[in-house]
């Protein structure tokens, strides 16, 4: 495939650009934003338009997963926090059908209303999406996708747009897909990967790293799905055997592999809870009514132990149940342990990018992704549809 076009390599002095950015905040029960990270990630790529010359800047993006044009889904304050952190007037509009956009002279930059309260955003129809997306490309003569987050969604924002308008890359995206890439595929040796979590499909990651990598640390349901395979009783573990089904030709690859590792002791608890009775087990010996939710000591040593020496490390996936702070022992160890070393350090977004930030370590890392379906789909060595829309124009 050629180089990704980016905001580098295009023209934009004079043009009207519209900026499709991951400004998929949390907000608490007001609106609020409780965390802005996702809007400073695409403050470079504004900055860089408002520096080339560009004219007008459109700023889409969706925010959380509205079902009824919920006002705290709205982006009013995600236009508010643009404004003051680039320390310019951004305007928000909420409806460009009838009166247009207002001149470039009264509104430089523009934010528009969440993508995501217009159905045709996410239509299963193709033609749906692109008459959304073709009405957004009309507001503009560029297109620049800032949005890694949402690379892996067929969404009109995404995909159609950049049907209309020629496109490229922001800065963002840029960054993240190279440091993602190049990490995989050009790895400095011991190479480890950390795969967690609940979801068997997970193993495209695991299989599709297992050729790479120096070893591969699997915890989280998933490790327990695998044991339970592989004939162990999981007790009351809740495991993914269901998800399991489409590997069965591919277990074999996984079993007995010397580059995989598995936990070999776990805590247990008797319910699913915070307040939960715990104990620590060997994995040979969880017994009917409890049900594994963290990984244990033993565990935790043999994976410090690759860790520490690795020199590249990729993360997906929380290794035991964080939220409950009972079970987050092996999650907070296994981030230590990546923080602590030399190795170059990418964790892909979701549980496991929560779980840094919410430890501090973030900075002690190389990149945590904004995009945890989306670093995935690269962890599994496939493309990101709203990528491949980018070559189109
Ligand atoms: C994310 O938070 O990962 C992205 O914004 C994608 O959101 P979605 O899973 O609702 O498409």
């Amino acid at each position: 495939m050629p180089a990704m076009p980016t905001l580098k390599n295009a023209y934009i002095g004079e043009k009207k650009v519209i900026v499709r950015t991951g400004f998929d905040v949390p907000v608490d029960d007001t609106g609020k934003i409780t965390d802005d990270s996702r809007i400073r990630a695409s403050i470079p790529t504004i900055r860089y338009l408002l520096d080339h010359g560009a004219k007008q800047i459109i700023i889409i993006t969706h925010i959380g997963r509205p079902k009824n044009h919920e006002q705290i889904l709205s982006t009013g304050n995600a236009a508010k926090r643009v404004s003051e952190l680039i320390e310019e007037k951004v305007i928000k509009i909420d409806d460009y059908g009838q009166a247009g956009l207002p001149s470039p002279d009264d509104a430089r930059i523009i934010m528009l209303e969440n993508l995501r309260f217009d159905s045709r955003e996410k239509d299963k129809d193709i033609e749906k999406r692109d008459s959304f997306g073709k009405e957004l490309a009309s507001l503009a003569n560029i297109y620049v996708n800032d949005s890694f987050s949402t690379c892996h969604r067929d969404h009109a924002s995404m995909t159609s747009v950049p049907k209309f308008l020629p496109s490229c890359a922001g800065i963002s995206v840029e960054q993240e897909v190279e440091t993602i890439s190049k990490t995989i595929t050009d790895p400095k040796h011991p190479f480890v990967s950390v795969i967690g979590g609940l979801k068997a499909d997970k193993l495209n990651a695991v299989i599709n790293l297992l050729d790479r990598v120096d070893k591969v640390l699997i915890g989280g349901a998933l490790a327990f799905t695998l044991l339970k395979e592989f004939g162990k009783n999981v007790g009351d573990t809740k495991i993914d055997s269901e998800g399991l089904d489409g590997f069965k030709d591919l277990i074999d690859k996984i079993k007995d592999n010397p580059k995989v590792l598995l936990p070999v002791d776990c805590i247990v608890a008797n319910k699913f809870a915070n307040d939960a009775d715990a104990k620590v087990c060997s994995v040979n010996e969880i017994k009917p009514g409890w049900m594994a939710l963290d990984i244990g000591p033993d565990t935790i040593n043999i994976f410090r132990k690759e860790l520490s020496q690795a020199k590249t490390i990729i993360w997906n996936g929380p290794i035991g149940v964080f939220e409950f702070y009972k079970f987050a022992e092996g999650t907070k160890q296994i981030a230590t342990a990546i923080a602590n070393s030399d190795a170059v350090s990418v964790v892909g977004g979701g549980d496991s990018g929560a779980a840094v930030e919410k430890m501090g370590l973030k900075d002690s890392m190389t990149l945590v992704s904004s995009g945890g379906g989306a670093s995935l789909r690269l962890f599994e060595g496939k493309d990101l549809i709203a990528l491949k829309a980018l070559y189109k124009n």
